[in-house]
């Protein structure tokens, strides 16, 4: 699995306890900024990764900015993008298994480390359950295909 990774300036230091994470799960990744001492704009980081993911480039797109809600608001922009903000781990669980959630998007001013490390571990471990959900899944594409 391929994760593509991207933060604000909000979200700097859950970024590289991510990465770390990613680096003992053994999963390949890439980091796409921001390289910020200075404040940047989030759509700027959450779109282009946003776009890796719905091409296929990326498998999954992990997003971190103060409260996780301009990038989720942003990359769920792009079509064929489900990105979720979670900030509890059963969330993370639920996401992927009922979903089948793309993305992932945490705030840096809302959680710590320790706890934003387990909901990724945890999001990036479970599968999407398929099934009902995937009829439920079904009608957002349904929609998208529409627009
Ligand atoms: C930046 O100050 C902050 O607005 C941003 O990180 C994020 O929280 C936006 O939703």
């Amino acid at each position: 699995m391929k994760i593509a990774i991207a933060s604000d300036h909000g979200g700097v230091n859950i970024r590289e306890e991510i990465k770390s994470l990613m680096e003992e799960m053994g999963l390949e990744y890439e980091d796409f900024g921001c390289e910020c001492g200075t404040s940047v704009d989030y759509p700027d980081y959450a779109v282009p990764v946003a776009e890796k993911v719905a091409s296929g480039e990326f498998d999954r797109g992990i997003l971190i900015c103060g409260t996780g809600i301009g990038m989720s608001i942003s990359a769920n922009k792009v079509k064929g993008i489900r990105c979720a903000l979670v900030h509890d781990v059963f969330s993370a669980k639920a996401t992927r298994e009922h979903n089948d959630s793309n993305m992932l998007a945490m705030g840096e001013r809302v959680i710590g480390p320790g706890l934003a490390r387990e909901i990724a571990k945890t999001w990036l471990g479970t599968e999407f359950e398929g099934g009902r959900h995937a009829n439920r899944v079904g009608k957002i594409t349904a929609y998208e295909d529409k627009q």
